[in-house]
């Protein structure tokens, strides 16, 4: 089972469907991993309170890279009120792999500019 995702995040960093800029977005997060200084953008396109579109940028190792496709490919669709259910917990367990304290910062990267970038949204930035 493990292999399943390991393989999963393997063929999402190589084959990327969320990755790109949106350059009329209305949320853009930049976000930065201290361990490695790898780091990532997020972008948000929020209309009538839903995420129509999300795409990330940037660089890092696999799992980050992967983790964001992930997740962007979750939130997209969903109201702003129902993407911030998508907590750390719910989101480590959909990625399914076992990860060291060091490997979960990668994980998390993108989780953590997504949820400033709704916060952002609601903050009226
Ligand atoms: Fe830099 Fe994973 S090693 S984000």
């Amino acid at each position: 089972m493990l292999d399943m995702y390991a393989e999963e995040i393997l063929e999402r960093y190589k084959d990327p469907v969320n990755k790109g800029v949106i350059k009329n977005a209305t949320s853009e997060v930049h976000e930065t991993n201290p361990l490695c200084g790898d780091s990532l953008d997020i972008y948000l396109k929020i209309e009538s309170g839903k995420i129509t579109d999300a795409k990330f940028n940037g660089f890092g190792c696999a799992i980050s890279q992967a983790s964001a496709d992930i997740l962007l490919g979750i939130v997209k669709g969903k109201g702003v009120e129902n993407a911030k259910n998508t907590t750390k917990d719910n989101f480590l367990k959909t990625l399914g792999i076992s990860l060291s304290p060091a490997r979960l910062k990668c994980a998390l990267l993108s989780w953590h500019a997504l949820m400033i970038a709704i916060g952002n949204r609601q903050n009226g930035h």
